[in-house]
Formats: structure tokens, C-alpha cells, sequence
């Protein structure tokens, strides 16, 4: 039985659910370590329990995009297979400390993320880099191009949009090799957020402007994130391009053995997350959309949205959680 006929069966509501307590778990773990300057630490918590939340899922689920290829990532690998080993077959994307250097610093917007799809669905990208452009739901095809330069892209956004240039916020990773995008968008007049890290939250900024202040996504970040990220919009209804940069004949060589015969491929959203897609994000640092986790007195409080794309049903979830053993 695959997702969509899970639909039918009413299962796969039933993981939508389960999947916030898989996000929770990570990103509590997560929030212990916030601002205690280590990345390596943080992660592993996260993974760790994640992992184990996971695995009491009914599904039979192989990891797509996960912490590394196998022989340098002990859990959580590319290829490992999770859940309980009863119910349907899923591809699993996940970065259960998405942020690691945004938790050491305890700065905004580190999430626990996780995406379901029916088997096959979702792309196999290798851990490169990934150019991206993203734009959040109702707007025609066409009005973003990742061949396009920033200002054609930005300028066609704020036609779209009804608004000036000027008034065009785009999200972009604070790196050197950014350089001429940020001079290019500053051209233009429109403002720049810069991040430190998080371009899966960067991403999904670009779905709610109003609340976030994002109207697009530009840039450079890894293709595992990009993956995440696409697999929000398929949920959202917003439009991604993006296009690994497999400029070594090594990354060309890994690429093609995870099934990529054209590396100046560009994928569209539903290229990297087709069919049936669940995805939850757990916030871990207070952040745009998501609170970060809160240690109460005899509780902790997480913040976590949850979506589908059968129904493109975006779910907001504050739970107090009062069984601390679990935790
Ligand atoms: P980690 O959670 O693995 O630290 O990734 C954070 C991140 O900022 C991603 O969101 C982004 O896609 C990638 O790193 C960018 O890579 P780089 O830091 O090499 O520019």
C-alpha cells in the first residue's frame, strides 16, 4: 500500500501526526544544547533522537536525504532503513538539527525537519551544493527563472506582486561566494536579509511574507536542504528551481551513481518532491515562523508546522509536554 492509497485508508493522516512527535523529540534534544558553542554536540542528540522516535513509526522507510552517505555517517545514513519495518514504503528526507552552528550560537531559526513521500518520490541528491530560487504560493508559473539574473527575477516578482522593487525582500546565506548576488540585488534596490545559516527555513520563509518578511529565496546552499525545502512548497504550493553544482568530474561521478545522468539538470519542486509529501518542522531556536523549544518548570513547550500536500493543509502545533521521561 503506498501513500496515496494510505490516503483512502486514512493512514497517512494518521503519520502526519506521528511525524511532529518524531520533529519534537529532535528538536527538544536540540534545544539542551542551545548556545553551548557545540555544533558536533547538538546534532548528535538530535539524531539520536530522532532515530529512535522513528523507528517507532509504522512505516518501512529508507532514508533519501539524511546525515551523510553511510560510510561517514554512523546514523541516519543515506540508504538506512527506519521504522518499525510494518506499513507502507516511504522515502524519508530529514536534517534533525537543521542550523547546527545557529543552535551553538543560539541565534534564530534552527529547526528539527523532517518530509515523508511515497517511494521513489523523493530526489536522491548528493550532498553538494545546490543553486536555489524560491518564491512562495499564488503565483503563475514563470514569474521566477533560476537562468534569469536577480534583477530580471526580482522585477518580475514585484510586477507579480502588485508592488515596487523597493519593496521586495529576498533571503540570501551571508557567504563570500555571494558576493556579486548581494551587489546585484542591492542594484536593484530591493533589501536583503542575510542569514547566518538555515536555508531550508529561508526557504519556507518566502511561503508566509507577511509574517516573515521574505518574498524570495536567492542563492547557494547544500542540496540536501534544497531537497527539504521542496518538499515544504509541494506542501505550500510555492515554486522552487534548483541545480546542483557538480562542478568536479567526483561530484559528477557521485551524482550518476545515485541516478543523475544530467548534471545541469534543473529541478522544479515537484521534481524533488513528487506525489504525496508530509513534512514537519519543529522549531529548536525562536525563529520567523517557529517559537524555539521552552524548558518550563514541569513542562516544555515546542512549536512545530505540519503540512501535506494532498490537502495542502498547513498545520500550526504549540504542545505542552508534561511527561518529561519522555524527554
Ligand atoms: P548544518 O545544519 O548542516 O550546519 O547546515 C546549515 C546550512 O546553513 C544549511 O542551511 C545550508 O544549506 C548550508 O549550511 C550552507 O552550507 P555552507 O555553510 O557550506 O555555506
Amino acid at each position: 500500500m503506498n501513500v496515496a492509497q494510505n490516503i483512502v485508508a486514512g493512514l497517512d493522516r494518521i503519520l502526519t501526526m506521528e511525524l511532529v512527535r518524531v520533529t519534537e523529540r529532535a528538536a527538544v534534544a536540540a534545544a539542551r544544547l542551545r548556545g553551548r558553542g557545540d555544533e558536533k554536540a547538538a546534532d548528535q542528540v538530535a539524531v539520536d533522537a530522532m532515530r529512535q522516535e522513528l523507528n517507532r513509526l509504522s512505516i518501512r522507510g529508507t532514508v533519501v536525504i539524511g546525515e551523510g552517505e553511510r560510510d561517514e555517517a554512523p546514523m541516519l545514513y543515506i540508504g538506512e532503513e527506519v521504522g518499525s519495518g510494518k506499513g507502507p514504503a516511504v522515502d524519508i528526507a530529514l536534517d534533525p538539527l537543521e542550523g547546527t552552528t545557529i543552535c551553538a550560537k543560539n541565534l534564530p531559526n534552527a529547526l528539527a525537519v523532517i518530509a515523508i513521500a511515497e517511494k521513489g518520490s523523493l530526489l536522491f541528491a548528493p550532498d553538494v551544493y545546490m543553486d536555489k530560487i524560491a518564491i512562495g504560493p499564488g503565483y503563475a508559473d514563470g514569474v521566477i527563472d533560476i537562468d534569469a539574473s536577480p534583477a530580471e527575477n526580482i522585477a518580475s516578482l514585484a510586477r507579480a506582486k502588485g508592488v515596487a522593487i523597493s519593496d521586495i525582500t529576498t533571503c540570501i546565506l551571508d557567504r563570500p561566494r555571494h558576493a556579486k548576488l548581494i551587489d546585484a540585488v542591492r542594484a536593484t534596490g530591493a533589501a536583503i536579509r542575510l542569514i547566518g545559516d538555515g536555508d531550508v527555513a529561508g526557504v519556507i520563509h518566502t511561503t508566509d511574507p507577511e509574517e516573515t518578511g521574505i518574498d524570495i529565496y536567492l542563492g547557494t546552499g547544500g542540496a540536501p536542504e534544497g531537497v527539504l525545502a521542496a518538499a515544504a512548497l509541494r506542501c505550500t504550493g510555492g515554486q522552487m528551481q534548483g541545480r546542483l553544482i557538480l562542478d568536479t568530474p567526483e561530484k559528477v561521478a557521485r551524482a550518476a551513481k545515485m541516478g543523475i545522468s544530467n548534471p545541469k539538470r534543473v529541478y522544479r519542486t515537484e521534481d524533488m518532491a513528487r506525489g504525496d509529501v508530509l513534512f514537519a518542522a519543529t522549531g529548536v531556536t525562536d525563529g520567523n515562523m517557529l517559537a524555539g523549544v521552552k524548558f518550563g518548570h514541569n513542562y516544555i513547550t515546542t512549536h512545530t508546522i505540519v503540512l501535506r500536500s494532498s490537502s495542502r493543509t498547513v498545520r500550526e502545533i504549540k504542545a505542552r509536554h508534561q511527561d518529561l521521561d519522555k524527554f
